[in-house]
């Protein structure tokens, strides 16, 4: 019988403790065959350490780590079959672009012929053919950093761990190496987990995001299911640029409609509403793009308008602290000026005070 080889990647209860401290809180994630999961949170999260401890670099202090169904704790890196892309990524600046690519392969005794054969087909994918006899210094930061994806490549390993491995690189080159390493993945298919501290390239390269906080896996999920269906505060304050405006408030039921008082203003709550008590202090998170200016809804007074091109930022204080909206286009608002605000009952998360749970 065919046993299905199962996840990829498997942590049960991983935890670490460095010292006395605990840095790593029962890390429970499950990476499917093929998939790019992304390990995104603040610096000092743990998120350089989970992705050690599934390279090997750094043993759990307790808890399974399983690739294919199998047990890896005991196994070193070069046994779990994972190539690292760092942030550092040091090339040798005395090799050229084509013996930095193949550096390893000639560490393991690899076959001349085999190893002209794997240099060339990375060096195709990443484009860098034409810069293969080029010493490190000759190249720009994106091919440099191409040039360590492609020491990783020619490995033709079974998982790629990436580091932040773009931080080192300007705006417009970070997206663009993104665009690239999404593709590669499309192309080659390899099990990839990669860590960043920023949300948006975070939502635009991965099929799965766990967002990590204090140590914790705070949600795993789809960039839809976490921008949309936030499990906790933290999550929704975290995904989402401008940020999510959070406001506290009271629910309301039992005087028709469901809703919730934000100081004077009350809002209608979805119909849904047996999720909530009457009287629950809650926190009502309004994510910019849902909130529509017009005639009528919450009188607002404009603070601030951030043009970017293609939309506005409007930034307005109103009884229940700061609302900011997202419009379309160039809006010519001046500060102090009187709007109205409104936003749809099925657009508010809404989660609890205490707990910070989304409800
Ligand atoms: N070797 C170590 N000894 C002691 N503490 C460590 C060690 N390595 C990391 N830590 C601590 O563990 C916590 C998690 O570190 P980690 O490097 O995993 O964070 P990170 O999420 O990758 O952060 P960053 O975004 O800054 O890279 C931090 O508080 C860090 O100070
Ligand atoms: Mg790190």
């Amino acid at each position: 019988m065919v046993q299905s080889p199962g996840p990829a990647i498997e942590l049960r209860r991983v935890s670490k403790w460095f010292g006395t401290v605990q840095v790593c809180h029962d890390v429970e994630l499950g990476i499917g065959q093929g998939e790019f999961v992304t390990l995104l949170g603040s610096s000092g999260c743990g998120k350089t350490t989970t992705l050690n401890m599934i390279a090997g670099l750094e043993d759990s202090t307790s808890g399974d780590i399983l690739m294919s169904g199998r047990r890896v704790n005991d196994l070193s890196p070069v046994e779990r079959d994972v190539a690292m892309v760092f942030q550092n990524y040091a090339l040798y600046p005395h090799m050229t672009v084509a013996q930095n690519i193949g550096f390893t392969l000639r560490m393991r005794g690899m076959p001349r012929e085999e190893i002209r054969r794997r240099v060339e087909g990375a060096a195709a994918s990443l484009e860098l053919t034409h810069v293969l006899q080029r010493l490190p210094s000759q190249l720009s930061g994106g091919q440099q950093q191409r040039v360590a994806i492609g020491r990783a490549l020619v490995r033709e390993p079974r998982i790629f761990l990436f580091d932040e491995p773009f931080s080192n690189l300007d705006a417009a080159l970070r997206l663009k190496m993104r665009a690239e390493v999404k593709q590669l993945h499309e192309k080659l298919g390899v099990t990839s987990v990669f860590v960043t501290h920023d949300q948006e390239e975070a939502m635009s390269i991965s099929d799965r995001i766990a967002v990590m906080y204090r140590g914790r896996v705070e949600q795993f999920g789809t960039p839809e299911e976490i921008y949309a269906r936030p499990a906790s505060r933290y999550v929704a304050t975290f995904i989402g640029s401008p940020q999510i405006d959070l406001m506290p408030g009271v629910v309301a039921l039992g005087e028709g409609r469901a809703a919730v008082r934000l100081g004077t203003v009350r809002i209608d709550l979805p119909p849904d509403a047996e999720r909530f008590r009457d009287g629950q202090k809650v926190e009502v998170g309004i994510r910019p793009e849902h909130v529509q200016l017009g005639s009528e809804g919450i009188a607002a007074t404009v603070r601030l308008a951030q043009p970017v091109g293609p939309a506005t930022h409007v930034v307005m204080d109103w009884d229940g602290g700061t609302l900011t909206a997202t419009i379309p286009g160039f809006a010519r608002l001046q500060p102090g000026s009187s709007v109205h605000a409104r936003i749809s009952p099925g657009d508010l998360l809404v989660f609890d005070q205490e707990s910070g749970l989304r409800l």
